[in-house]
């Protein structure tokens, strides 16, 4: 799974080392006055934790929707796990199969169990009902929810579903989990969980994860702080160097 060849024309992945790589990167909105991103160059490395911080409307979402492929920009490239998303050649593949998101609101399908959110990621990549089910299980396990796999979204604490939406996003071994505030709505004690689950993912898959918050605390768990303003990156620090 994952990593499908499929995906773009020529997709030699590994080529850079970098999991992320997006130059001049802009984009206006039809009818916004100004650019929700002005020139944006960023590179995340394979593995890299990577907070982006900035306050309210400096282009933090706009950036994770063209990193997933969900809007296209204005100009400027970007290029994913190899992918340069101006050529894709499946864009439903590369959504489904090289990127994970989370959002603040989960997004859980209410009606459908826990299990059944997280099979449903799996839709079409060929895995049979029986190889779903059991990835999914494993999944929620990875993420401390095992035994919850029959309930409903709405029997779950939020961070509970926060971690179920984790499973879904992690569900074909993306290479680049997005996550959009995804601690806004929770209280600090899932906060921490929902952190960890991230810190874990990285260490244990390799896989790469941005995250978006506009709370210091939570950027504060990253290897590395990417500061946005007004659709620019405007600094860098590195928590995990200041404070080892
Ligand atoms: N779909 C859209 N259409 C028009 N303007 C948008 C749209 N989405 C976001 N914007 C505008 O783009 C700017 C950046 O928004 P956004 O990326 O959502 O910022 P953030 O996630 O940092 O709060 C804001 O000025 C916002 O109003
Ligand atoms: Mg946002």
């Amino acid at each position: 799974m994952g990593r499908g060849t499929a995906v773009t024309a020529e997709a030699p992945p590994g080529r850079s080392g970098l999991a992320v790589e997006t130059r001049g990167l802009t984009k206006v909105y039809e009818g916004a006055l100004g650019p929700a991103l002005d020139g944006v160059d960023l590179s995340v490395a394979r593995g890299e934790l990577v907070a982006i911080t900035g306050p309210s409307g400096c282009g933090k979402s706009t950036l994770l929707h063209l990193l997933a492929a969900l809007d296209a920009p204005t100009s400027g490239t970007i290029v994913v796990d190899g992918h340069d998303l101006a050529n894709l050649r499946d864009a439903d593949a590369y959504r489904r199969e090289e990127v994970g998101l989370v959002f603040q609101l989960h997004n859980l399908l209410p009606r459908l169990s826990v299990l059944e959110n997280v099979e449903i990621a799996m839709m079409g990549t060929g895995l049979s009902r029986a190889e779903r089910a059991a990835r999914a299980r494993e999944l929620l396990a990875g993420v401390d929810l095992a035994g919850r796999e029959r309930r409903r979204p709405t029997e779950l604490s939020g961070g509970e579903r926060q971690r179920v939406a984790i499973a879904r996003a992690l569900a074909n071994e993306p290479a680049v989990l997005l996550a959009d505030e995804p601690t806004g709505n929770l209280d600090s004690a899932s906060v921490g969980n929902v952190l960890r689950m991230f810190a874990r993912v990285r260490e244990e898959r390799g896989t790469t994860v941005l995250l978006v918050t506009h709370d210091p605390s939570v950027a504060a768990t990253a290897e590395r702080i990417v500061t946005m303003r007004d659709g620019r990156i405007v600094g860098e620090d590195s928590p995990a160097r200041a404070h080892p």
